[in-house]
């Protein structure tokens, strides 16, 4: 199967459905990437060119196809304890204090999840903390969510291949978190407990997922436009209780798109906290 070249109107209707519906912005002269991740989806929607698939999106054409289209052009690259230094801020700076509060709930949201390595990253965060200092911590809550329903489903499985397994895993952690069957690893009832994982956009209002302590949103407002980071920064800074923490990407930064956070500088890496 061949795929004829995108016509600049067709391409241009599809910039702007994408950022309207999932805030990706997608550059001018990104065709190639259009038509490299889109050709996946010609068989399972009987076309034969990218430019018949983006004219059935359009004429709402076929069920399934709009999140279908969203989910091929959304990046998903994520690893375990990414970054490293969210992990030891929560375990050196952030459990400590929740601890010392006397704190009977925190509440994490993994925002953009991906397959869960960040929201299950945290949880292990969470049992070496209470292993240091046995009867901290107790009631844990994390909540991931991401726009795909199939990897919001990876997410809530819990279950990964040897490649992803072996992403930013120690051997230790992997053999103490997971139990193995034959390729596949899965996790400990213990690590997917604290985790809970619903299909939800970024664009779409927050009030219904409650408040949160701390938040991970890292490595996908990087895709979005200056004014969705700031609208999605502003309501996150609402979601979060008094003095609550947001962490970004590394790569990221909340330069005058928000300043409804103080950064706070840890060794390595920054964290925001919420004014
Ligand atoms: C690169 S991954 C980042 C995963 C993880 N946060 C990390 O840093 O490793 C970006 C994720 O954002 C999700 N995503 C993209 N647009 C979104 C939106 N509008 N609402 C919610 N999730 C979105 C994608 O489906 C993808 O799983």
């Amino acid at each position: 199967m061949s795929s004829a070249p995108l016509d600049p109107q067709d391409y241009e209707d599809f910039r702007v459905f994408l950022e309207q519906s999932c805030g990706l912005v997608l550059g001018e002269n990104k065709h190639y990437l259009v038509t490299s991740r889109l050709s996946r989806l010609m068989g399972e929607f009987s076309v034969n060119s990218v430019a018949e698939l983006l004219h059935l999106r359009k004429a709402g054409g076929r069920s399934g196809l709009r999140e279908r289209v969203i989910e091929a052009m959304t990046t998903k690259e994520t690893y375990w304890f990414r970054d490293v230094f969210p992990f030891d801020i929560l375990k050196n700076q952030i459990f400590p204090e929740q601890a010392k509060a006397g704190a009977n709930l925190l509440k994490i949201w993994s925002a953009a999840c991906s397959s869960g390595q960040e929201a299950y990253s945290i949880s292990m965060a969470v049992s070496e903390f209470q292993q240091a200092r046995p009867g901290t911590l107790k009631n844990v809550q994390i909540t991931g969510t991401d726009i795909s329903a199939a990897i919001v489903s990876d997410a809530r499985a819990g279950r990964y291949d040897s490649l992803a397994i072996a992403r930013g895993l120690s051997p230790e952690r992997r053999d103490r978190f997971f139990t193995r069957d034959g390729e596949h690893w899965t996790l400990r009832p213990e690590i997917k407990a604290r985790a809970s994982f619903r299909e939800f956009n970024l664009l779409d209002s927050y009030t219904l997922l409650g408040r949160f302590d701390v938040i991970f949103c890292r490595n996908v407002l990087i895709y979005f436009s200056a004014e969705n980071k700031r609208d999605i920064l502003a309501r996150m800074a609402q979601s979060l209780n008094p003095g609550g923490y947001l962490f970004l990407g590394a790569s990221e930064s909340m330069a005058n798109y928000s300043n409804a956070f103080e950064m706070v500088r840890s060794n390595p890496g920054v964290v925001y906290r919420k004014r």
